[in-house]
Protein backbone atom coordinates (compact mmCIF):
# COMPACT_ATOMS: atom_id res chain seq x y z
CA UNK A 1 0.00 0.00 0.00
CA UNK A 2 1.53 3.43 -0.69
CA UNK A 3 1.64 5.80 2.27
CA UNK A 4 -1.73 8.31 2.15
CA UNK A 5 -1.40 10.94 -0.70
CA UNK A 6 -1.26 13.69 2.09
CA UNK A 7 2.76 13.14 2.20
CA UNK A 8 2.68 15.18 -0.98
CA UNK A 9 1.51 18.50 -2.06
CA UNK A 10 0.07 19.62 -5.36
CA UNK A 11 2.52 22.10 -7.40
CA UNK A 12 1.33 25.55 -7.41
CA UNK A 13 -0.25 26.75 -10.99
CA UNK A 14 0.67 29.85 -12.04
CA UNK A 15 -1.47 32.60 -12.82
CA UNK A 16 -1.38 33.26 -16.31
CA UNK A 17 -4.91 33.69 -17.58
CA UNK A 18 -3.23 35.13 -20.87
CA UNK A 19 -1.23 32.65 -21.60
CA UNK A 20 0.16 32.55 -25.27
CA UNK A 21 1.68 29.44 -25.58
CA UNK A 22 -0.42 27.08 -26.05
CA UNK A 23 -1.68 29.07 -29.38
CA UNK A 24 1.96 28.70 -30.62
CA UNK A 25 3.89 26.21 -32.69
CA UNK A 26 7.68 25.86 -33.12
CA UNK A 27 8.81 26.90 -36.41
CA UNK A 28 12.53 27.15 -35.96
CA UNK A 29 15.65 25.66 -33.68
CA UNK A 30 16.87 27.23 -30.76
CA UNK A 31 20.37 27.68 -29.97
CA UNK A 32 21.29 24.56 -28.74
CA UNK A 33 24.42 23.96 -25.52
CA UNK A 34 25.26 20.78 -24.66
CA UNK A 35 26.33 20.13 -20.79
CA UNK A 36 27.33 16.43 -21.95
CA UNK A 37 30.93 17.60 -20.06
CA UNK A 38 29.67 19.23 -16.79
CA UNK A 39 26.54 18.40 -15.72
CA UNK A 40 26.32 14.79 -18.01
CA UNK A 41 29.86 14.14 -16.61
CA UNK A 42 29.21 14.89 -12.88
CA UNK A 43 27.04 12.31 -13.20
CA UNK A 44 28.70 9.28 -14.34
CA UNK A 45 29.74 7.03 -11.07
CA UNK A 46 33.09 7.07 -13.52
CA UNK A 47 33.77 10.22 -14.87
CA UNK A 48 35.33 10.78 -18.64
CA UNK A 49 38.83 10.84 -18.31
CA UNK A 50 41.10 13.67 -20.45
CA UNK A 51 41.32 11.62 -23.47
CA UNK A 52 37.39 10.33 -23.56
CA UNK A 53 36.69 14.27 -23.35
CA UNK A 54 38.93 15.51 -25.75
CA UNK A 55 37.08 12.34 -28.07
CA UNK A 56 33.53 13.91 -26.96
CA UNK A 57 34.17 17.42 -27.45
CA UNK A 58 35.31 16.71 -30.85
CA UNK A 59 32.16 14.55 -31.43
CA UNK A 60 29.87 17.60 -30.42
CA UNK A 61 31.93 20.06 -32.31
CA UNK A 62 31.12 17.78 -35.44
CA UNK A 63 27.46 17.36 -34.49
CA UNK A 64 27.27 21.25 -34.53
CA UNK A 65 27.38 22.70 -31.47
CA UNK A 66 28.29 26.14 -31.44
CA UNK A 67 27.84 26.47 -27.35
CA UNK A 68 29.76 23.85 -24.82
CA UNK A 69 29.69 23.97 -21.49
CA UNK A 70 33.09 21.86 -20.46
CA UNK A 71 33.29 22.21 -16.97
CA UNK A 72 33.82 23.72 -13.76
CA UNK A 73 37.58 24.20 -13.46
CA UNK A 74 37.61 25.67 -10.31
CA UNK A 75 36.15 22.29 -8.69
CA UNK A 76 38.36 20.52 -9.81
CA UNK A 77 42.58 20.10 -11.09
CA UNK A 78 41.15 17.57 -13.79
CA UNK A 79 38.17 19.85 -15.43
CA UNK A 80 40.94 22.98 -15.16
CA UNK A 81 43.79 20.82 -17.27
CA UNK A 82 41.07 19.85 -19.52
CA UNK A 83 40.10 23.02 -20.42
CA UNK A 84 43.68 24.06 -20.77
CA UNK A 85 44.22 21.24 -23.10
CA UNK A 86 41.59 22.89 -25.60
CA UNK A 87 42.62 25.75 -25.36
CA UNK A 88 46.49 25.45 -25.23
CA UNK A 89 45.87 22.52 -28.32
CA UNK A 90 43.67 25.06 -30.21
CA UNK A 91 41.50 22.55 -30.18
CA UNK A 92 38.16 24.67 -30.49
CA UNK A 93 36.69 25.76 -33.66
CA UNK A 94 36.72 29.80 -33.90
CA UNK A 95 32.70 29.63 -33.76
CA UNK A 96 32.49 27.75 -30.97
CA UNK A 97 31.66 29.08 -27.70
CA UNK A 98 33.39 27.32 -24.64
CA UNK A 99 31.39 27.38 -21.10
CA UNK A 100 31.80 26.78 -17.82
CA UNK A 101 30.39 27.24 -14.45
CA UNK A 102 30.96 28.65 -11.97
CA UNK A 103 29.57 29.07 -7.90
CA UNK A 104 29.49 33.17 -6.89
CA UNK A 105 32.34 33.08 -4.84
CA UNK A 106 35.32 35.33 -5.55
CA UNK A 107 38.23 32.70 -5.53
CA UNK A 108 36.22 30.43 -7.57
CA UNK A 109 35.52 33.34 -10.38
CA UNK A 110 39.19 34.11 -10.52
CA UNK A 111 40.64 30.79 -10.67
CA UNK A 112 37.96 29.71 -13.70
CA UNK A 113 39.56 32.96 -15.44
CA UNK A 114 42.81 31.55 -15.05
CA UNK A 115 41.33 28.36 -16.84
CA UNK A 116 40.02 30.57 -19.67
CA UNK A 117 43.05 32.57 -20.85
CA UNK A 118 43.68 32.64 -24.33
CA UNK A 119 40.28 31.31 -25.46
CA UNK A 120 38.81 32.75 -28.32
CA UNK A 121 34.86 32.70 -27.35
CA UNK A 122 33.75 31.67 -23.58
CA UNK A 123 30.45 31.60 -21.86
CA UNK A 124 31.02 32.25 -18.19
CA UNK A 125 28.71 30.23 -16.32
CA UNK A 126 27.85 32.00 -13.08
CA UNK A 127 24.89 30.35 -10.44
CA UNK A 128 23.38 29.88 -7.15
CA UNK A 129 20.28 28.35 -5.56
CA UNK A 130 17.44 30.60 -5.51
CA UNK A 131 14.38 28.39 -3.93
CA UNK A 132 12.66 28.67 -0.72
CA UNK A 133 14.02 25.07 0.36
CA UNK A 134 17.77 25.99 -0.53
CA UNK A 135 17.67 29.13 1.13
CA UNK A 136 16.36 27.54 4.47
CA UNK A 137 17.96 24.24 4.46
CA UNK A 138 21.44 24.73 2.86
CA UNK A 139 21.91 28.46 2.43
CA UNK A 140 20.48 29.65 6.09
CA UNK A 141 19.99 32.85 3.91
CA UNK A 142 17.28 35.71 3.16
CA UNK A 143 16.25 36.22 -0.29
CA UNK A 144 18.53 39.44 0.11
CA UNK A 145 21.41 37.73 1.12
CA UNK A 146 20.94 35.46 -2.02
CA UNK A 147 20.68 38.48 -4.35
CA UNK A 148 23.44 39.85 -2.56
CA UNK A 149 25.58 36.86 -3.89
CA UNK A 150 24.48 36.56 -7.24
CA UNK A 151 25.32 40.64 -7.79
CA UNK A 152 28.23 40.07 -6.02
CA UNK A 153 29.27 36.93 -8.02
CA UNK A 154 28.25 38.90 -11.37
CA UNK A 155 30.88 41.66 -10.49
CA UNK A 156 33.72 39.46 -9.81
CA UNK A 157 33.26 38.13 -13.14
CA UNK A 158 32.96 41.71 -14.93
CA UNK A 159 36.05 42.62 -12.92
CA UNK A 160 38.29 39.47 -13.96
CA UNK A 161 36.19 39.15 -17.19
CA UNK A 162 38.28 42.57 -18.26
CA UNK A 163 41.72 40.83 -18.35
CA UNK A 164 39.96 37.66 -20.36
CA UNK A 165 38.75 40.61 -22.68
CA UNK A 166 41.72 42.57 -22.95
CA UNK A 167 43.79 39.68 -24.44
CA UNK A 168 41.23 39.63 -27.14
CA UNK A 169 38.10 36.61 -25.70
CA UNK A 170 34.79 37.29 -27.11
CA UNK A 171 33.36 36.73 -23.28
CA UNK A 172 29.63 36.65 -23.01
CA UNK A 173 27.58 35.88 -19.66
CA UNK A 174 24.90 33.38 -18.32
CA UNK A 175 23.12 33.63 -14.85
CA UNK A 176 21.25 30.65 -13.89
CA UNK A 177 18.95 30.63 -10.78
CA UNK A 178 19.40 27.52 -9.56
CA UNK A 179 15.97 25.49 -9.05
CA UNK A 180 14.47 27.76 -10.76
CA UNK A 181 11.21 25.93 -11.25
CA UNK A 182 10.95 25.67 -7.36
CA UNK A 183 11.40 29.75 -6.78
CA UNK A 184 9.00 32.03 -6.20
CA UNK A 185 8.49 33.16 -9.80
CA UNK A 186 8.30 36.96 -7.96
CA UNK A 187 11.93 36.10 -6.87
CA UNK A 188 13.07 34.44 -9.40
CA UNK A 189 12.91 37.97 -11.29
CA UNK A 190 14.14 39.86 -8.71
CA UNK A 191 17.30 38.04 -8.94
CA UNK A 192 17.82 38.09 -12.45
CA UNK A 193 17.16 41.54 -13.19
CA UNK A 194 19.40 42.53 -10.84
CA UNK A 195 22.45 40.44 -12.23
CA UNK A 196 21.33 42.18 -15.49
CA UNK A 197 21.86 45.17 -13.71
CA UNK A 198 25.44 44.60 -13.24
CA UNK A 199 25.83 42.75 -16.29
CA UNK A 200 24.36 45.59 -18.35
CA UNK A 201 23.73 43.97 -21.64
CA UNK A 202 23.20 45.19 -24.79
CA UNK A 203 21.36 44.07 -28.03
CA UNK A 204 24.59 43.00 -29.13
CA UNK A 205 25.83 41.32 -26.54
CA UNK A 206 22.88 40.20 -24.78
CA UNK A 207 23.18 38.05 -21.28
CA UNK A 208 21.71 34.28 -21.33
CA UNK A 209 19.51 33.54 -18.21
CA UNK A 210 19.36 30.28 -17.77
CA UNK A 211 15.44 29.37 -16.17
CA UNK A 212 16.53 25.63 -14.89
CA UNK A 213 14.14 22.83 -13.99
CA UNK A 214 16.81 21.43 -11.57
CA UNK A 215 14.69 18.47 -10.27
CA UNK A 216 11.23 18.40 -12.57
CA UNK A 217 8.53 18.25 -10.27
CA UNK A 218 5.50 19.73 -12.23
CA UNK A 219 3.87 18.84 -15.31
CA UNK A 220 5.43 20.51 -18.36
CA UNK A 221 2.04 23.30 -18.98
CA UNK A 222 3.30 24.52 -15.84
CA UNK A 223 6.83 24.93 -16.97
CA UNK A 224 5.68 26.56 -19.77
CA UNK A 225 3.80 29.17 -17.73
CA UNK A 226 6.86 29.80 -15.62
CA UNK A 227 8.61 30.03 -18.67
CA UNK A 228 6.26 32.40 -20.33
CA UNK A 229 5.72 34.65 -17.11
CA UNK A 230 9.66 35.45 -17.01
CA UNK A 231 9.99 35.80 -20.69
CA UNK A 232 7.37 38.57 -20.33
CA UNK A 233 8.26 40.08 -17.35
CA UNK A 234 12.43 40.14 -17.85
CA UNK A 235 12.32 44.10 -18.21
CA UNK A 236 15.70 43.95 -21.14
CA UNK A 237 13.71 41.16 -22.80
CA UNK A 238 15.30 42.27 -25.94
CA UNK A 239 18.79 41.52 -24.48
CA UNK A 240 18.32 38.54 -22.90
CA UNK A 241 17.85 34.96 -24.79
CA UNK A 242 16.49 33.08 -22.37
CA UNK A 243 17.31 29.20 -21.99
CA UNK A 244 16.30 25.90 -20.88
CA UNK A 245 17.83 23.44 -18.98
CA UNK A 246 15.51 20.51 -17.59
CA UNK A 247 16.30 17.81 -15.89
CA UNK A 248 13.44 14.46 -16.48
CA UNK A 249 12.48 13.33 -12.78
CA UNK A 250 8.62 12.83 -14.08
CA UNK A 251 9.97 11.48 -17.38
CA UNK A 252 8.66 14.80 -19.29
CA UNK A 253 11.92 16.95 -19.97
CA UNK A 254 11.84 16.78 -23.63
CA UNK A 255 7.79 18.15 -23.55
CA UNK A 256 8.63 20.71 -20.85
CA UNK A 257 11.41 21.69 -23.30
CA UNK A 258 9.31 21.82 -26.35
CA UNK A 259 6.50 23.66 -24.54
CA UNK A 260 9.41 25.88 -23.16
CA UNK A 261 10.45 26.93 -26.55
CA UNK A 262 6.57 27.89 -27.40
CA UNK A 263 6.41 29.85 -24.00
CA UNK A 264 9.49 31.97 -26.02
CA UNK A 265 12.86 30.66 -24.55
CA UNK A 266 15.15 30.72 -27.37
CA UNK A 267 18.11 28.36 -26.08
CA UNK A 268 18.49 24.64 -24.69
CA UNK A 269 20.81 23.14 -22.48
CA UNK A 270 21.38 19.31 -22.37
CA UNK A 271 22.83 16.26 -22.99
CA UNK A 272 23.16 13.46 -25.66
CA UNK A 273 20.79 10.53 -24.70
CA UNK A 274 20.05 12.72 -21.56
CA UNK A 275 22.65 11.60 -19.37
CA UNK A 276 22.98 13.60 -16.09
CA UNK A 277 21.96 13.40 -12.53
CA UNK A 278 18.92 10.81 -11.35
CA UNK A 279 16.93 10.79 -14.19
CA UNK A 280 18.76 12.66 -16.62
CA UNK A 281 19.52 15.81 -18.26
CA UNK A 282 16.89 16.80 -21.39
CA UNK A 283 17.89 14.43 -24.23
CA UNK A 284 19.11 16.88 -27.24
CA UNK A 285 18.93 14.34 -29.59
CA UNK A 286 14.97 13.63 -29.18
CA UNK A 287 14.70 17.30 -29.01
CA UNK A 288 16.26 17.87 -32.32
CA UNK A 289 14.75 15.00 -33.92
CA UNK A 290 11.41 15.72 -33.35
CA UNK A 291 12.31 19.00 -34.50
CA UNK A 292 13.23 17.31 -37.88
CA UNK A 293 10.66 15.00 -37.86
CA UNK A 294 8.46 18.24 -38.01
CA UNK A 295 9.80 19.93 -40.92
CA UNK A 296 12.38 21.78 -39.51
CA UNK A 297 15.84 21.82 -39.44
CA UNK A 298 17.39 21.70 -36.54
CA UNK A 299 20.92 22.71 -36.96
CA UNK A 300 22.53 19.77 -35.85
CA UNK A 301 23.76 16.74 -37.77
CA UNK A 302 22.99 13.18 -36.40
CA UNK A 303 22.99 11.58 -39.57
CA UNK A 304 25.40 9.04 -38.17
CA UNK A 305 23.53 8.55 -35.21
CA UNK A 306 24.72 4.92 -34.80
CA UNK A 307 28.27 6.54 -34.29
CA UNK A 308 27.46 9.01 -31.81
CA UNK A 309 25.63 6.39 -29.91
CA UNK A 310 28.99 4.69 -30.12
CA UNK A 311 31.47 7.64 -29.13
CA UNK A 312 28.69 7.76 -26.41
CA UNK A 313 28.64 4.58 -24.72
CA UNK A 314 32.43 4.27 -24.68
CA UNK A 315 33.35 7.96 -23.13
CA UNK A 316 30.17 7.43 -20.21
CA UNK A 317 29.72 3.64 -20.02
CA UNK A 318 25.96 3.84 -20.39
CA UNK A 319 24.29 1.92 -22.42
CA UNK A 320 21.41 4.16 -24.81
CA UNK A 321 18.06 1.36 -23.63
CA UNK A 322 16.55 -0.28 -26.73
CA UNK A 323 13.32 1.93 -26.58
CA UNK A 324 15.31 5.40 -26.49
CA UNK A 325 13.68 7.51 -29.11
CA UNK A 326 15.16 7.63 -32.45
CA UNK A 327 18.62 5.79 -30.78
CA UNK A 328 17.25 2.49 -29.37
CA UNK A 329 17.89 -0.64 -30.72
CA UNK A 330 14.34 -1.43 -30.71
CA UNK A 331 12.59 1.70 -32.55
CA UNK A 332 12.43 0.53 -35.64
CA UNK A 333 11.35 -2.69 -35.08
CA UNK A 334 7.66 -4.17 -34.98
CA UNK A 335 7.21 -7.62 -34.06
CA UNK A 336 3.38 -7.43 -34.43
CA UNK A 337 1.57 -8.93 -37.50
CA UNK A 338 -0.74 -6.01 -37.97
CA UNK A 339 1.92 -3.25 -37.66
CA UNK A 340 4.18 -4.90 -39.88
CA UNK A 341 1.86 -5.40 -42.68
CA UNK A 342 0.94 -1.89 -42.60
CA UNK A 343 4.74 -0.57 -42.78
CA UNK A 344 5.32 -3.30 -46.15
CA UNK A 345 2.59 -1.81 -47.64
CA UNK A 346 3.16 1.87 -46.77
CA UNK A 347 6.54 1.64 -47.37
CA UNK A 348 5.93 0.06 -50.74
CA UNK A 349 3.89 3.50 -51.67
CA UNK A 350 6.44 5.81 -50.30
CA UNK A 351 7.88 7.61 -53.54
CA UNK A 352 11.43 8.86 -53.42
CA UNK A 353 11.30 12.40 -52.61
CA UNK A 354 7.51 12.42 -51.32
CA UNK A 355 6.88 13.41 -47.75
CA UNK A 356 7.58 10.83 -45.50
CA UNK A 357 4.27 8.43 -45.05
CA UNK A 358 5.56 5.22 -44.07
CA UNK A 359 3.54 4.07 -41.29
CA UNK A 360 4.23 3.07 -37.59
CA UNK A 361 8.27 5.02 -38.55
CA UNK A 362 7.85 8.59 -37.71
CA UNK A 363 11.22 9.09 -39.31
CA UNK A 364 12.98 7.51 -42.08
CA UNK A 365 15.90 5.36 -40.82
CA UNK A 366 18.18 6.11 -43.44
CA UNK A 367 18.03 9.62 -42.34
CA UNK A 368 20.27 9.16 -38.92
CA UNK A 369 22.35 6.65 -40.59
CA UNK A 370 20.15 3.51 -39.17
CA UNK A 371 19.72 0.34 -41.26
CA UNK A 372 16.06 -0.76 -42.81
CA UNK A 373 17.45 -4.08 -42.22
CA UNK A 374 15.71 -4.73 -38.37
CA UNK A 375 12.80 -3.60 -38.95
CA UNK A 376 10.64 -6.52 -39.12
CA UNK A 377 11.40 -8.79 -37.31
CA UNK A 378 9.79 -12.19 -36.35
CA UNK A 379 8.41 -13.70 -33.04
CA UNK A 380 4.91 -15.88 -32.20
CA UNK A 381 3.20 -12.57 -32.35
CA UNK A 382 4.05 -11.79 -36.04
CA UNK A 383 2.40 -12.53 -38.82
CA UNK A 384 2.68 -13.85 -42.54
CA UNK A 385 3.66 -11.16 -44.11
CA UNK A 386 6.85 -10.57 -41.91
CA UNK A 387 8.28 -13.56 -42.63
CA UNK A 388 7.94 -13.05 -46.52
CA UNK A 389 9.68 -9.79 -45.51
CA UNK A 390 12.56 -10.95 -43.78
CA UNK A 391 12.95 -13.76 -46.36
CA UNK A 392 12.52 -11.39 -48.95
CA UNK A 393 14.68 -8.32 -47.50
CA UNK A 394 17.46 -10.17 -46.03
CA UNK A 395 17.70 -13.50 -48.38
CA UNK A 396 16.01 -12.52 -51.94
CA UNK A 397 13.36 -14.94 -51.85
CA UNK A 398 10.30 -13.73 -53.07
CA UNK A 399 7.50 -15.92 -52.45
CA UNK A 400 3.73 -15.05 -53.94
CA UNK A 401 1.26 -13.67 -52.02
CA UNK A 402 -0.50 -17.20 -51.61
CA UNK A 403 2.01 -18.85 -49.87
CA UNK A 404 2.76 -16.18 -47.28
CA UNK A 405 -0.01 -17.67 -44.74
CA UNK A 406 1.67 -21.29 -45.04
CA UNK A 407 5.12 -20.29 -44.30
CA UNK A 408 3.64 -17.75 -41.99
CA UNK A 409 2.15 -20.65 -39.96
CA UNK A 410 5.62 -22.29 -40.33
CA UNK A 411 7.66 -19.69 -38.64
CA UNK A 412 5.19 -19.15 -36.31
CA UNK A 413 4.80 -22.66 -35.05
CA UNK A 414 8.56 -22.72 -34.57
CA UNK A 415 8.81 -19.14 -32.57
CA UNK A 416 6.09 -20.51 -30.47
CA UNK A 417 7.90 -23.38 -30.04
CA UNK A 418 11.24 -22.04 -29.12
CA UNK A 419 9.50 -19.10 -26.80
CA UNK A 420 11.61 -16.46 -28.40
CA UNK A 421 12.33 -14.15 -30.39
CA UNK A 422 13.80 -15.63 -34.48
CA UNK A 423 16.61 -14.15 -35.87
CA UNK A 424 16.99 -13.82 -40.40
CA UNK A 425 19.12 -16.81 -40.08
CA UNK A 426 17.00 -19.21 -38.07
CA UNK A 427 14.01 -18.06 -40.75
CA UNK A 428 15.87 -18.81 -43.95
CA UNK A 429 17.12 -22.19 -42.16
CA UNK A 430 13.24 -23.31 -41.40
CA UNK A 431 12.50 -21.85 -44.74
CA UNK A 432 15.09 -24.09 -46.70
CA UNK A 433 14.52 -27.39 -44.55
CA UNK A 434 11.03 -27.18 -44.61
CA UNK A 435 10.73 -26.71 -48.80
CA UNK A 436 13.85 -26.20 -50.23
CA UNK A 437 15.63 -29.55 -49.03
CA UNK A 438 13.34 -31.79 -47.22
CA UNK A 439 14.15 -34.60 -45.34
CA UNK A 440 12.20 -36.78 -47.86
CA UNK A 441 10.23 -38.80 -48.09
CA UNK A 442 9.67 -38.27 -51.82
CA UNK A 443 13.83 -37.73 -53.37
CA UNK A 444 14.69 -36.79 -56.63
CA UNK A 445 17.95 -38.75 -57.98
CA UNK A 446 17.86 -37.35 -61.45
CA UNK A 447 16.07 -35.57 -64.17
CA UNK A 448 16.64 -35.39 -67.68
CA UNK A 449 14.78 -33.99 -70.55
CA UNK A 450 14.55 -34.64 -74.50
CA UNK A 451 13.25 -31.92 -76.44
CA UNK A 452 10.77 -34.31 -79.36
CA UNK A 453 9.12 -32.98 -82.29
CA UNK A 454 5.89 -31.42 -80.53
CA UNK A 455 6.39 -32.92 -76.61
CA UNK A 456 8.73 -33.20 -74.54
CA UNK A 457 9.93 -36.42 -72.35
CA UNK A 458 11.01 -36.68 -69.09
CA UNK A 459 13.52 -39.31 -67.46
CA UNK A 460 13.65 -39.23 -63.86
CA UNK A 461 14.89 -41.54 -60.85
CA UNK A 462 13.00 -40.50 -57.56
CA UNK A 463 12.95 -42.77 -54.26
CA UNK A 464 9.70 -42.58 -52.10
CA UNK A 465 10.26 -43.83 -48.75
CA UNK A 466 13.25 -45.74 -50.53
CA UNK A 467 11.79 -47.05 -53.01
CA UNK A 468 13.62 -46.74 -56.47
CA UNK A 469 11.20 -45.57 -59.02
CA UNK A 470 12.82 -45.12 -62.74
CA UNK A 471 10.47 -43.23 -64.62
CA UNK A 472 9.53 -41.66 -68.04
CA UNK A 473 6.51 -39.83 -69.46
CA UNK A 474 5.80 -37.19 -72.46
CA UNK A 475 4.20 -34.07 -72.04
CA UNK A 476 3.49 -30.66 -73.31
CA UNK A 477 6.92 -29.25 -71.35
CA UNK A 478 8.98 -30.79 -68.54
CA UNK A 479 6.67 -29.63 -65.30
CA UNK A 480 3.71 -30.88 -67.30
CA UNK A 481 5.83 -34.97 -68.43
CA UNK A 482 7.33 -34.95 -64.85
CA UNK A 483 3.57 -35.09 -63.33
CA UNK A 484 2.25 -37.15 -65.75
CA UNK A 485 5.33 -39.57 -64.79
CA UNK A 486 4.65 -39.29 -61.40
CA UNK A 487 1.63 -41.15 -61.59
CA UNK A 488 3.69 -44.66 -61.49
CA UNK A 489 4.82 -43.90 -57.59
CA UNK A 490 1.41 -43.84 -56.46
CA UNK A 491 1.93 -40.59 -54.72
CA UNK A 492 -1.44 -38.44 -54.94
CA UNK A 493 -2.55 -37.22 -57.98
CA UNK A 494 -2.48 -33.54 -58.07
CA UNK A 495 -3.18 -30.62 -60.55
CA UNK A 496 -0.56 -27.41 -60.81
CA UNK A 497 -2.97 -24.09 -59.35
CA UNK A 498 0.24 -21.78 -59.75
CA UNK A 499 3.70 -21.40 -60.71
CA UNK A 500 6.28 -18.58 -60.52
CA UNK A 501 9.90 -18.06 -60.38
CA UNK A 502 12.66 -15.52 -60.27
CA UNK A 503 16.68 -15.39 -60.16
CA UNK A 504 18.59 -15.30 -57.07
CA UNK A 505 22.09 -13.81 -57.13
CA UNK A 506 23.90 -12.50 -59.83
CA UNK A 507 26.80 -13.98 -62.46
CA UNK A 508 28.24 -17.75 -61.81
CA UNK A 509 26.55 -18.19 -58.77
CA UNK A 510 23.33 -17.16 -59.46
CA UNK A 511 20.32 -19.84 -59.30
CA UNK A 512 16.49 -20.08 -60.03
CA UNK A 513 14.06 -20.49 -57.45
CA UNK A 514 10.80 -21.68 -58.02
CA UNK A 515 7.51 -22.12 -56.18
CA UNK A 516 4.83 -23.96 -56.74
CA UNK A 517 1.22 -24.94 -55.66
CA UNK A 518 -0.69 -27.59 -55.91
CA UNK A 519 -3.85 -29.55 -55.21
CA UNK A 520 -4.29 -33.21 -54.50
CA UNK A 521 -7.09 -34.90 -56.02
CA UNK A 522 -7.85 -35.19 -51.49
CA UNK A 523 -8.19 -31.52 -51.77
CA UNK A 524 -5.22 -30.84 -49.72
CA UNK A 525 -4.06 -27.40 -51.36
CA UNK A 526 0.24 -27.00 -50.62
CA UNK A 527 3.29 -25.46 -51.90
CA UNK A 528 6.66 -26.34 -52.78
CA UNK A 529 9.90 -24.46 -53.64
CA UNK A 530 13.22 -25.70 -55.39
CA UNK A 531 16.15 -24.17 -56.15
CA UNK A 532 18.82 -24.71 -59.05
CA UNK A 533 21.16 -23.33 -61.02
CA UNK A 534 19.11 -24.62 -63.93
CA UNK A 535 15.86 -23.31 -64.25
CA UNK A 536 14.24 -26.64 -65.15
CA UNK A 537 15.11 -28.01 -62.00
CA UNK A 538 13.83 -26.06 -59.82
CA UNK A 539 10.65 -26.19 -60.94
CA UNK A 540 11.04 -29.97 -60.67
CA UNK A 541 12.22 -29.89 -57.04
CA UNK A 542 9.92 -27.71 -56.52
CA UNK A 543 6.84 -30.35 -57.36
CA UNK A 544 8.61 -32.67 -55.11
CA UNK A 545 8.89 -29.85 -52.29
CA UNK A 546 5.43 -29.99 -52.93
CA UNK A 547 4.63 -33.72 -52.45
CA UNK A 548 7.11 -34.12 -49.60
CA UNK A 549 4.91 -31.17 -47.84
CA UNK A 550 1.49 -33.27 -48.76
CA UNK A 551 3.31 -36.64 -47.19
CA UNK A 552 3.47 -34.59 -43.79
CA UNK A 553 0.02 -34.05 -43.98
CA UNK A 554 0.94 -30.14 -43.77
CA UNK A 555 -1.41 -28.64 -41.24
CA UNK A 556 -1.83 -25.61 -43.24
CA UNK A 557 -3.00 -27.31 -46.64
CA UNK A 558 -6.69 -26.29 -46.87
CA UNK A 559 -9.13 -29.28 -47.37
O1 LIG B 1 20.26 21.65 -13.08
C1 LIG B 1 20.73 22.76 -12.80
O2 LIG B 1 20.10 23.63 -12.20
C2 LIG B 1 22.10 23.01 -13.19
C3 LIG B 1 22.55 24.42 -13.08
C4 LIG B 1 23.84 24.53 -12.43
C5 LIG B 1 22.50 25.04 -14.42
O3 LIG B 1 22.77 22.15 -13.69
ZN1 LIG C 1 21.44 20.54 -14.47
Amino acid sequence: MLPASTKYRPFPSVDLPNRRWPNRTLTHAPLWCSVDLRDGNQALAQPMSVDEKLEFFDLLVAIGFKEIEVGFPSASQIEFDFIRRLIDEDRVPDDVAIQILCQAREELVTRSCEALRGARRVIFHLYNSTSPAQRRYVFNASRADIVRIAVQGTEWVKRDGEALVGTGTDLRFEYTPESFTSTELDFALEICERVTDVWAPTVERPIIINLPATVEYAMPNVHADQIEWMSTHLSRRDRTIVSLHTHNDRGTGVAATELGLLAGAERVEGTLFGNGERTGNLDLVTVALNLYTHGIDPGLDFSDLPRIREVYERCTRLDVPPRQPYAGDLVFTAFSGSHQDAIRKSWAAQAPGAPWDVLYIPIDPADIGRSYKAIIRINSQSGKGGVAYVLEHEYGFMLPKAMHKEIGRLVNDLADATGRELTAAEIRDAFIHAYVEPDGPVVLDRFRTTELDDAVRCDAVLRVNGQVHALAAEGNGPIDAFVRALVATGLPLFDVLSYAEHSLGRGTTARAVSYIQIRTNRGATVFGAGMDTNIELASIRAIVSALNRVDRGVRHASA
